[in-house]
């Protein structure tokens, strides 16, 4: 099995690369904690994005972990081994938001 695994995967950058390697019939591992809606707020949620990819992608599975969490990383890493052929880390804060209209800014 052939699995990449996609950090901040409901994300801007991680839900297009998730649609683009499970094109290629790649198993997709998402891993993302909507720890967006913490940096901008409820409205930039990434959750509805999380689910359109559970939904549409057949071979998508989620895991809502925060990759700050090494226990549960290394669980990760461990469950899967060496059926993870490629990682695309997108997990992070971006500088800001990038919905229309909003120029949120973080206090952080
Ligand atoms: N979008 C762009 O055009 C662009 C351009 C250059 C660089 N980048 C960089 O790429 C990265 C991703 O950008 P994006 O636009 O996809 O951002 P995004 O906010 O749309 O996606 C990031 C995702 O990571 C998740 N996340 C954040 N922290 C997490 C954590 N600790 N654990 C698990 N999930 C976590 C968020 O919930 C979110 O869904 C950022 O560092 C950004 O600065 C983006």
């Amino acid at each position: 099995m052939s699995i990449v695994l996609v950090t901040g995967s409901a994300g801007l950058i991680g839900s297009e690369t998730s649609k683009r390697f499970h094109e290629e019939g790649l198993d997709i591992l998402g891993v993302d904690n909507d720890m967006r809606a913490y940096f901008f707020g409820e409205g930039a949620s990434t959750d509805s994005s999380r689910q359109g990819l559970e939904k549409k992608l057949t071979r998508y599975s989620h895991r809502t972990l925060d990759i700050r969490d090494r226990e549960g990383v290394e669980s990760l890493f461990r469950e899967y081994g060496k059926d993870l052929a490629l990682i695309v880390h997108t997990a992070a804060q971006p500088s800001h938001d990038w919905r229309p209209g909003s120029h949120t800014r973080t206090s952080a």
